[in-house]
């Protein structure tokens, strides 16, 4: 199974569901739609309605993040993991590193992870190392750190999904060479097998995926999809992904 997850970040409105609409279409129709999933990550607003509307169809909605308690609590402008599977989300992102960077500390995101999957919510659990720590060759070694810190054996790893995002490519168009690429996704499928005992999840990779970078994407077998940002917010866009990663 591959995975397209579009993650909008602070994008959208409630009449933004045309382009999920196309989206779905296009998805619903595809010949080869039972070889992959695509799920979208909107804005807190409008998980709700979001849900509603794609119930019964094929586009899953997750959400961009959750709060590191399980329930309510006295947090202003927290969501808890229970209150975005009460609206229908079904999976959450957790440790996007726009998160980390506003302060999401390695025994939060544990929290989180717990806390989503004891929700029913798969977790897409994000990763990368910096500018600086690729520089300096740390970029295997932060991974490391990064999933062993947060992951753990009694965490189904089939609620798990690992998103592998340079944070140098985020945004920036920069994406690494695809021997890079390569030698790092098998890294952390081999410090997965680690951690859930000869069993990896999922790993994506995210960081200027677009449609006329994704041939090269495709031929890096190890790739169980992709975590899409700035080409998910048009229908075309993210289509063009999907349709040049089966072509
Ligand atoms: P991008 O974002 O595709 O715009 O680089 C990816 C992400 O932050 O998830």
């Amino acid at each position: 199974m591959r995975y397209f997850i579009g993650n909008w970040k602070m994008f959208g409105i409630p009449k933004s569901l045309s382009i999920l609409n196309r989206i779905n279409k296009y998805y619903s129709k595809d010949k080869n739609r039972n070889k992959y999933k695509v799920i979208i990550t909107p804005p807190y607003t409008l998980i709700e309605s979001y849900s509603r509307h794609f119930r019964n169809k094929r586009i899953s909605i997750g959400s961009q993040n959750c709060y590191q308690k399980e329930q309510f609590s006295s947090n202003t402008a927290a969501i808890s993991p229970y209150m975005l599977k009460s609206v229908g989300a079904k999976y959450t992102l957790v440790g996007h590193s726009d998160n980390r960077g506003e302060g999401d500390s390695d025994s939060m995101l544990k929290d989180k992870v717990r806390y989503a999957i004891k929700n029913n919510l798969k977790v897409v659990f994000c990763i990368g190392e910096n500018k600086k720590e690729k520089k300096n060759k740390k970029t295997l070694i932060v991974l490391k750190r990064q999933l062993r810190n947060v992951l753990e054996k009694k965490f189904n790893k089939n609620n798990i999904i690992v998103a592998y995002e340079p944070i140098w490519s985020i945004g920036t168009g920069k994406i690494p060479t695809a021997n890079e690429l390569k030698k790092t996704t098998i890294h952390i499928k081999k410090v997965l097998n680690g951690i859930f005992k000869k069993t990896s999840p999922a790993v994506l990779y995210g960081g200027s995926v677009d449609g006329s970078n994704i041939g090269m994407f495709k031929e890096i077998r190890e790739i169980d999809g992709f975590l899409i940002g700035g080409a998910s917010k048009t229908s075309k866009k993210f289509i063009d992904i999907i349709k040049n990663y089966y072509r």
